[in-house]
C-alpha cells in the first residue's frame, strides 16, 4: 500500500522523482485528464505491476479542445479522483498542474504530427493531436518515466504518442492497455456522464456493431461491404452522426481494401451531443 503525494509544480515533481530514480526504481506515468473511472484505475494497476513507482498526471489540457468543444464543461473532480487513486494503493504521486504551470505566459511551442495522426480523428478534430502531442511531450519530459501507459480506447492517440516518443528520441516505452467496458460493452469514458438514459442505451450498441463487423471480416466478407453495413447499422441503432467506421492497418492506420493483419476497426459516432469512439482488433 502506498501513500499518495500530490504536487502542482514541475520543479517539485522533479525533486520528488530524483531519489526514486537514484534508488533504481522503475517509474511509470499514467497521463489523464481526471474524471477518473475504472478504465483509468485499470491503467494505474497495470502501471503498478510494471514499475515500482507510479505517477498519475491529472490535467485538462486546453490545447486539445477546439473553441466549440467541451473544455469548460469537462468534469473536474480532483478530490474524488485523488481518493480513488489513493484507494488503489498503487499510486505514489499525482501531478496536477495549473494551466499556467503547463503553458506559462508567452508559451509559443507546439508539435505538429503527421503519420498516424493523419485522418480519422484529425478529419473531425483538426486541433486535437497537436494539443495532445504537445502536452504528452511536456509530461514525458517533466517525468522522464521508464514507461507510460495509454488506453487502447484512444487507439489513434496511442499510435501518435508512440510516434512522437520515437521521433523525439524520448527514453520512455509506451505501453497500450486494453479497453475496459461496461456490462453491455460500452467502452468506459469520462464523457459517458453526458449521456441521458435513452442515449446510454444507444451508446451501448456501438461496440456490438464493431463486434459484428469483426466477425463478418473474420469470415472473409469484403471490407467495403462490412464498412457500409456497419455505418447503416449505427444509424438504425439511433446514432445521430457517424464520423467514421473503418478498417485500418493496426500499425500505420492506412486504409485497407482487403483484410490484412494486423488490422483494427475504428469508429466515431455521435449520440445527442456526445461523441463516442471505440475500436477493436480484427
Ligand atoms: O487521453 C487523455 O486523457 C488525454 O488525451 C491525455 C493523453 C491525458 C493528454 O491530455
Amino acid at each position: 500500500m502506498k501513500t499518495l503525494q500530490i504536487t502542482p509544480s514541475i520543479s517539485q515533481l522533479r525533486r520528488q522523482l530524483t531519489p526514486w530514480r537514484e534508488g533504481g526504481a522503475r517509474i511509470a506515468l499514467v497521463p489523464t485528464m481526471g474524471a477518473l473511472h475504472n478504465g483509468h484505475l485499470s491503467l494505474v494497476r497495470h502501471a503498478n505491476l510494471l514499475a515500482q513507482r507510479v505517477v498519475v498526471s491529472i490535467f485538462v489540457n486546453p490545447t486539445q479542445f477546439a473553441p466549440h468543444e467541451d473544455f469548460a464543461a469537462y468534469p473536474r473532480t480532483l478530490k474524488p479522483d485523488c481518493d480513488k487513486l489513493s484507494d488503489t494503493g498503487a499510486v505514489d504521486l499525482v501531478f496536477s498542474p495549473s494551466p499556467e504551470e503547463m503553458y506559462p505566459p508567452g508559451f509559443a511551442t507546439g508539435l505538429t504530427m503527421g503519420g498516424p495522426a493523419r485522418g480519422l480523428e484529425s478529419d473531425f478534430r483538426p486541433h486535437f493531436f497537436g494539443g495532445v502531442a504537445t502536452v504528452v511531450a511536456k509530461l514525458l519530459i517533466a517525468v522522464m518515466p521508464d514507461i507510460a501507459i495509454f488506453g487502447e480506447k484512444d487507439y489513434q492517440q496511442l499510435l501518435v504518442v508512440r510516434q512522437l516518443t520515437r521521433d523525439l528520441g524520448l527514453p520512455t516505452e509506451i505501453v497500450g492497455a486494453p479497453i475496459v467496458r461496461e456490462s453491455d460493452g460500452l467502452a468506459l469514458s469520462s464523457r459517458n456522464v453526458y449521456l441521458n438514459s435513452g442515449e446510454r442505451l444507444i451508446a451501448g450498441k456501438l461496440n456490438r456493431v464493431l463486434a459484428e463487423a469483426c466477425q463478418r471480416l473474420r469470415e472473409g466478407e469484403a471490407v467495403t461491404a462490412v464498412e457500409t453495413d456497419s455505418a447503416n447499422a449505427l444509424r438504425l441503432a439511433g446514432f445521430d452522426t457517424i464520423d467514421y467506421i473503418t478498417v485500418r492497418d493496426a500499425h500505420t492506420l492506412a486504409p485497407l481494401n482487403q483484410l490484412e493483419r494486423p488490422a483494427r476497426i475504428l469508429a466515431a459516432a455521435t449520440v445527442g451531443k456526445t461523441r463516442l469512439i471505440d475500436n477493436m482488433e480484427i
